[in-house]
């Protein structure tokens, strides 16, 4: 198979079929709880990312768009190593990355009769509230130490649990990291697209105390000496090649109905488009600007800027796939099936009333996250309105005063880091003045309407710019230094609650607004489609008995198999399965932000000097398999049949951008950076000898 993404403690089953494919180990090889095995060279990356061990000291490699926040963190205009590149040539001048932490997954466990018991004849919110409450106890039982972490997750919407429990290490450091010219060169235009020649890499080291237990960070710490790591493989790929992707996929939604696709294709997703629209032009204005404030906002606008091209692709793939129609097929058939059982029945006739119902709100609701908390200093004003709140409450606890106090300063230093006011004043202004034209005037909350009439100019633009105008001079919320210098006033809740600008904050307030303005809509649609969902994914269950069947993507370890393959974009086309450096070259824009090129990548181009790397008198680049991955998978190994490391995926395509919500056989492919083109960037481009000495490479 290709499509899936299993649970490596059940991969037993897939073995067979993964052995047919052109796997050559074991099952045991890939999962083991009691020695070691592939899956302990696997790292959850800060939780959002995937990274793989690939030395005896701890080295992880992942990929440049995960190490991104941590490269441009530590970059200034003067030393400037997210446009420059920087390898560490000792462990001293390794970087400690504040906050960044990797986790190894210890085992896991099925605890569904547990969850199953605890939660019996409960029903809706009831049952959701106990269902927390339980994980948390089987999770707080696993806890065996300050650095061992557990939780409960959920799969197959609620019909099976499984606890994890990870060791969890906080001392990283950065290793190197490609000018980001070749770590993300193709930028936001090539982002999601195959044929792809982006070097999509960054190196890291997990350090440990001197037992090799997990420390926080100390110069003390030495490197870490895992239990498993990955060799490397410079052999090279080729169509058909089995390939194994295993990491951490974030969150599918495979089982959504079509009544789900709709909303994302003709409400949600235009939204959220539209909003990041505003923010990304904003900011990149600015930004081009000066380099000081580019560095300090990339990482930020390269995140926004990634899902608003997630989410016009998957429109435009789910519209084009028929993907709603499909669906309705299927659940056509499946009504037919669940006629006769009670359970069952009218399934969907009740998904499509709950979606009626909430259907008027799903706009408005996309305006609350991706709109009016986009702008920091209205979520800062809620989390200050509600700290003083808890103080207030705690009244004399001079200790919770004083953590408190920290971490709304941490908040406030974060907020003024990234604070420009030419585009934060724009894009409050812009988001409430788009929300006027989107949301019909009877639909609009009451402090909306409120403002719009008080401000009317006669259009809404200019309307909510005066009133942008009006709360950037009268608030003392929103400039970084009036703010810093009201805090340290040490004023009261009924001095903040004066503030204009915590007035409006105030109204976001969640779940206060959503209350305030929706009534229980928005929980009575989410409680009741978990029900339907949980009921839906049952029936699936019971329908497909017998078969194998992958959970939804859930932040959870998986592991995917498939080959390298290509594909046909269009009809009367094959996309090739590799490209290489000749494509890089081809791309090439001197001087533009996003196909320029370090000089020494020409230089060495035009020398052949290829190394151990090359071949055929090229160098590969980049590859695609049909592995199933998702979001949270970047910088997943991908694995060949005997074990070792061949590439890191990265990316999915464009054909394929409703992949999250339906596989799709035909288009569906993982983009891959092949790992001769790191190892060429590391050793021929970057002359860090000392990284590729510490490698298990194998050539044949
Ligand atoms: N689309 C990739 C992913 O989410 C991230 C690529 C980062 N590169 C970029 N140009 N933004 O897995």
């Amino acid at each position: 198979a290709d499509e899936g993404m299993w649970i490596p403690m059940l991969i037993g089953k897939n073995y067979e079929q993964m052995k047919k494919q052109g796997f050559k180990l074991t099952a045991k090889d890939l999962y083991n709880a009691n020695g070691s095995s592939l899956k302990d060279a696997i790292v959850h990356f800060g939780g959002f990312c995937t990274g793989e061990i690939v030395s005896d000291k701890g080295l992880i490699f992942t990929n440049h768009h995960c190490g991104y926040d941590a490269i441009a963190s530590n970059s200034t205009p003067q030393n400037n190593i997210l446009d420059n590149g920087f390898y560490a040539k000792n462990y001293g001048e390794e970087k400690p990355i504040n906050g960044l932490f990797v986790r190894f997954l210890q085992r896991m466990e099925d605890v569904t009769a547990k969850v199953n018991e605890a939660t019996k004849g409960l029903k809706g919110a009831e049952k959701e509230s106990k269902m927390l409450q339980v994980f948390e106890t089987i999770a707080k039982a696993a806890v065996t130490g300050p650095t061992i972490e557990a939780n409960v997750k959920d799969f197959y919407k609620s019909n099976q649990f499984i606890l994890f429990v990870y060791e969890r290490f906080d001392d990283v450091r950065l290793v190197g990291a490609p000018p980001q010219n070749i770590g993300k060169f193709g930028g936001d235009t090539d982002n999601w697209e195959w044929p792809r020649q982006t070097g999509d890499f960054s190196v890291f080291r997990v350090y440990a105390a001197k037992n090799n237990a997990p420390a926080k960070y100390s110069v003390e710490n030495v490197p870490y000496k895992p239990k498993k790591f990955l060799p490397v493989s410079i052999k090279g790929v080729k169509n058909g090649d089995f390939s194994i992707v295993y990491g951490y996929p974030g969150r599918t939604d495979r089982y959504l109905t079509s009544y789900g696709v709709d909303m994302a294709t003709e409400k949600v997703n235009p939204t959220i488009v539209k909003l990041r629209d505003i923010r990304l032009k904003a900011w990149k204005a600015e930004m081009d600007k000066d380099v000081s404030l580019r560095l300090k906002l990339s990482s930020k606008y390269a995140q926004i800027a990634n899902y608003w091209k997630y989410f016009i692709g998957q429109t435009e793939q789910l519209k084009r796939l028929k993907v709603s129609d499909n669906k309705r097929k299927e659940e056509k058939s499946f009504t037919e099936w669940a006629a006769q059982k009670t359970e069952f029945a009218g399934l969907m006739e009740q998904y499509d009333q709950i979606y009626k119902d909430y259907d008027p709100i799903a706009v408005q609701r996309t305006y609350i996250n991706e709109g009016f908390l986009a702008s920091g200093w209205v979520s800062n004003a809620i989390t200050i309105g509600r700290s003083w709140a808890a103080m207030e409450q705690k009244k004399g606890d001079e200790n919770f005063a004083g953590q408190v106090k920290t971490s709304v300063n941490q908040a406030i230093a974060t907020y003024g880091e990234t604070y420009n006011e030419a585009a934060d004043k724009k894009i409050f202004a812009q988001i409430l003045a788009a929300f006027y034209n989107d949301v019909p005037v009877k639909s609009q909350p009451k402090f909306y309407a409120a403002l719009a009439e008080k401000y009317w100019t006669g259009n809404p633009e200019t309307t909510f710019q005066k009133y942008a105008d009006y709360l950037w001079e009268n608030s003392k919320l929103i400039r970084p230094e009036k703010l810093k210098a009201f805090m340290a006033t040490n004023p009261s809740l009924e001095t903040i609650k004066e503030d204009p600008g915590y007035k409006y904050a105030v109204n976001l307030y969640p779940p206060d607004y959503i209350k305030t303005n929706f009534g229980s809509a928005v929980a009575d649609f989410e409680t009741k489609k978990a029900e339907l969902d949980h009921l839906y994914l049952k029936a699936v269950l019971e329908k497909n008995a017998g078969k194998l069947m992958y959970p939804d993507a859930n932040s959870t370890m998986r592991l995917s198999y498939g080959n390298v393959q290509d594909y046909p974009p269009k009809d009367g086309m094959v996309y090739k399965t590799t490209t290489t450096i000749e494509g890089v070259m081809q791309k090439y824009i001197p001087g533009d932000s996003e196909f320029d090129l370090p000089a020494n990548l020409i230089e060495n181009y035009n020398k052949k000097n290829f190394g151990q790397y090359g071949n055929d008198g090229t160098l590969t680049v980049g590859f695609i398999t049909n592995n199933d991955i998702t979001g949270g998978n970047s910088g997943s190994p991908v694995i060949n049949g005997n074990g070792e490391l061949i590439g890191l995926a990265f990316d999915g395509n464009w054909e394929a951008m409703s992949g999250d919500i339906a596989f799709d056989k035909k288009f569906k492919r993982t983009i891959c950076v092949d790992v001769r083109y790191v190892l060429w960037c590391i050793d021929v481009l970057g002359g860090a000898k000392n990284i590729i000495s510490e490698l298990d490479i194998r050539k044949k």
